[in-house]
């Protein structure tokens, strides 16, 4: 990859170290509809999983790199342990790539050593040595990361790294696994290894960090004044336990600011030459795919893609605002792709429109989907006097969202009010055809749905999330519902967008038990304990 030293790379890890989080699990499809979404934003390198871990996950970074791998399309990258079958599976997935890396790790700090790996530092120093080597025979471009570098000997860790780009590697990625660095330790780390890895101008300088003292982005902030050229985070900081560095946030920090970092990049401090490739516009959009497809909520405070980073509430704030938007403002809503609702479609757009529309907003439905969010459009639009950019994205991103339709909702109807008890009918269709009709009642309308919903499928889960966010302003909007539920130690999640918020509730409650019908399905008797209550209700 040739990138010229003063721009600052962007490497995305949401579809491996993001998906590592509780229930964020994809499937192969809905991982490729991130891909595509990752290569509009125009990120430079897509780490697309962890092609040994799982056939799903080889499959999934194949497929990457297969349709998104192009000549003109970002580095796809494969995550690979310093073990020969790991890269060699990481090699064979990466294949149809035009622009391959793979990614290989070895812990350095003493205490994985001791306790994880159970190895001496002169052996992880010859398998950092080997493993690099062997991955080298595969590809070109291969980066190194020594895990747990923030906590490591550094001496042992200048030793690796130079060893790692001695055998060929390009990129040396320095991780806060465990997200414990402040900020200037950060920065001084990668000074560190500036000035005492000899070989270090071979290689350009990452960083990979965790969020556990909330330091992520501070810390890759620093780490890129000290000379690290490369950057490794997610979309909305998803990822282990308190997330990695959020890619909005660092790519928003070097725009906005640019004049502050330009000179650590050796530019002229007025320079207005973007520090990365990004494409701004896309944030807020990729932001929602990732967010509805794994069903990790984003908080409304949260910077930059929160659903109150632009809103202004004060009194004052707003007298400012409307006075002069710089007053209170740093950037523009627009500059992250938050426009101002554009009403283009109506009741009478045809489906050459409503195709062209889609396509315009990113979205390449196959003719099927299409067929699917057109007649949902088309109902949309006898209910909602104003059909904009957000309802389509919601009904796309629906359609996207490929849960298999092992049991099909049907019809769903609720009788409610403050003198009666929450009632409610579910009829669904089961993976065989039949269909199953029951009725429960409930503390609410939502809880009669779900009661009915369990009386049909008895699938023993918790649900420990439910959200209900609209997608516009006003009555009519799209309720978005989100939901995750826990089945052993496992999490599953499911997502839905409808004008009536029960029946997106219902719907989001069947994607997230086919998500769980379907994780169970391979392991023998797996499904033991889920069984379909298919006779008293049975039509
Ligand atoms: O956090 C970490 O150390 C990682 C490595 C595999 C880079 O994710
Ligand atoms: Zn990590």
């Amino acid at each position: 990859m040739n990138v010229p030293s003063d721009r600052i790379i962007i490497f995305d890890t949401t579809l491996r170290d993001g998906e590592q989080c509780p229930g964020a699990t994809l499937n192969v499809d809905e991982k490729l509809a991130i891909a595509r979404q990752l290569a509009r934003l125009g990120v430079d390198v897509i780490e697309a999983g962890f092609a040994y871990a799982s056939p799903g996950d080889f499959e999934a970074v194949e497929r990457i790199a297969q349709t998104v791998g192009t000549e003109d399309g970002p580095v796809i990258c494969s995550l690979a342990r310093a073990i020969s079958a790991d890269i060699k599976a990481a090699a064979e997935a990466l294949k149809p790539a035009k622009h391959a890396r793979i990614h290989t790790f070895i812990s350095t700090s003493d205490i994985h050593l001791e306790y994880q790996l159970k190895k001496s530092r002169s052996q992880v120093l010859a398998i950092a040595e080997e493993m690099v080597a062997y991955a080298k025979s595969f590809v070109d471009d291969v980066e190194f990361s020594p895990m747990d570098a923030a906590r490591s000997d550094p001496q042992f860790l200048y030793q690796v790294l130079e060893r790692a780009i001695a055998v060929g590697a390009k990129t040396i990625n320095i991780p806060d696994t465990v997200g414990y660095l402040t900020p200037s330790e950060f920065g001084d780390m990668i000074r560190g290894i500036r000035e005492n890895v000899p070989n270090v101008d071979q290689a350009i300088i990452s960083v990979h960090g965790h969020n556990d003292l909330g330091l992520a982005v501070a810390c890759f902030l620093e780490a890129v004044k000290n000379g690290a050229r490369q950057l490794e985070c997610t979309i909305n900081g998803i990822g282990e336990r308190a997330g990695n560095a959020a890619l909005e946030e660092l790519v928003m920090a070097l725009h906005v600011r640019r004049r502050y970092f330009n000179p650590f990049l050796g530019r002229p401090a007025t320079s207005e030459t973007p520090l990365t490739q990004i494409n701004t516009q896309e944030i807020y959009k990729t932001s929602r795919l990732v967010s509805n497809l794994t069903g990790m909520l984003v908080q409304p405070n949260k910077a930059i893609v929160g659903a109150n980073a632009f809103a202004h509430e004060s009194g004052i704030h707003q007298d400012g605002m409307l006075k002069n938007k710089q007053t209170y403002e740093i950037m523009d809503a627009q500059s992250i792709g938050l426009t101002s609702n554009q009403i283009i479609l109506g009741k009478h757009s045809g489906r050459n429109a409503f195709r062209t529309r889609l396509k315009e907003l990113g979205f390449d439905l196959s003719d099927h989907e299409l067929n699917k969010a057109f007649l949902r459009f088309k109902e949309l639009a006898d209910k909602k006097k104003e059909v904009t950019d957000w309802d389509l994205e919601s009904i796309a991103n629906d359609e996207v969202q490929r849960v298999p339709e092992l049991f099909k909702l049907e019809m769903v109807q609720v009788s409610c009010g403050d003198h009666a008890h929450p009632t409610a009918t579910v009829s669904l269709r089961t993976p065989e055809g039949d269909e199953l009709i029951d009725a429960a009642t409930g503390t609410g309308p939502v809880d009669a749905v779900y009661k009915a919903i369990n009386r049909l499928i008895n699938v023993p889960n918790q649900l420990i999330e439910f959200s209900v966010q609209s997608v516009t302003a006003g009555i009519d909007a799209i309720g978005e519902v989100t939901i995750r539920l826990k089945y052993g130690d496992r999490i599953f999640s499911g997502h839905s967008a409808n004008t009536d918020i029960i029946v997106a509730s219902a719907q989001a409650y069947i994607n997230a038990l086919n998500r769980l019908y379907t994780a169970l399905q391979p392991a023998e008797n797996a499904t033991d304990d889920i069984e379909v209550v298919s006779t008293q209700g049975q039509v």
